[in-house]
Formats: structure tokens, sequence, C-alpha cells
């Protein structure tokens, strides 16, 4: 989906929550969901999938990376985070090690936005530069 007016972050928020609805995390139940923005407008979402023998297990964020990467999209803006226990309120989840690399790979460090929402109006945004100080 390309969306070409000015988006509001709630509205990033509320796709990355509807996103975590659909997590597969019955081993950790820290259930997370992700909105990755292309620099055109377009979107594609994530949530976390693990896995019974652990490791397999992929993040909110890297679903919605890898989604959109294998969709020929190379170019992103902001990556809306939406995280927390199930049942529970919602923490302000950043992401993890791997997942920063892997934002490093393909987002300019400078500019790129990481969003981190406990709410729709309830939210802090990071320079990825700031989340993975000289990266590799
Ligand atoms: N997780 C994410 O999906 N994104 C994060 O930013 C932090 C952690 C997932 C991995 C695992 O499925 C669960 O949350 C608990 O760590």
């Amino acid at each position: 989906m390309v969306v070409s007016r000015e988006v509001p972050m709630e509205e990033y928020i509320q796709m990355a929550m509807e996103a975590r609805e659909k997590a597969y995390a019955p081993y950790s139940d820290y259930l997370v969901g992700a909105c990755l923005v292309t620099k055109e407008g377009a979107v594609f979402t994530g949530c976390n999938i693990e896995n019974r023998a652990l490791t397999p297990g992929n993040c909110a964020e890297r679903t919605a990376f890898f989604k959109a990467i294998s969709e020929g999209n190379k170019e992103f803006s902001r990556i809306v985070i939406v995280g927390g226990k199930r049942g529970k309120e919602l923490i302000k989840t950043t992401p993890c090690g791997v997942c920063r690399q892997v934002m490093v790979e393909f987002c300019d460090p400078e500019t790129f936005e990481v969003c981190v929402a406990t709410g729709p109006r309830d939210y802090e945004v990071f320079k990825l530069k700031d989340l993975l100080p000289h990266a590799f």
C-alpha cells in the first residue's frame, strides 16, 4: 500500500498494533508488532514468530523488513514498534541487536527513525545512529 498524503504517527501505531495481534509467541508470551514505512510511503507490517526450537524465531521488525525487501523495497524512512506481554500494558520495546544490525544494512542511520509506542499518542522516536553507534 502506498500512501501519498502526510500520515500521522497515530495511524502507523494503529497498524503496528493490528500486526501485533498476529504475533505467534507461545513461548515468551511477549507480543510485538511493527510497521515499516518506505521512503515512498509504502507500509509493511510484521509480528514476532517464535518456534519450539527457539532459535528459528523471528522478531516483528525483521519480519517487516524481510517482507518489504523481498518485494523489492530498499529505502526506508521509519519503523514503528509496539510490544508487551499478552494481556498487559504495552512496554516501550526497542529493537534487539540483531534487528538493529539488519536496519543498518538498509537504512541511513542519520535519518531512519525508530518509534517505540505504548499508545496512539504515547511514543518515543530514536534515530538509528543512536541505537547502534559504531555499527559494523
Ligand atoms: N521481540 C521482537 O519481536 N521485537 C523486539 O524488538 C524485541 C523482542 C520478540 C522476540 C521474542 O519473540 C519475544 O519478543 C521475546 O523476546
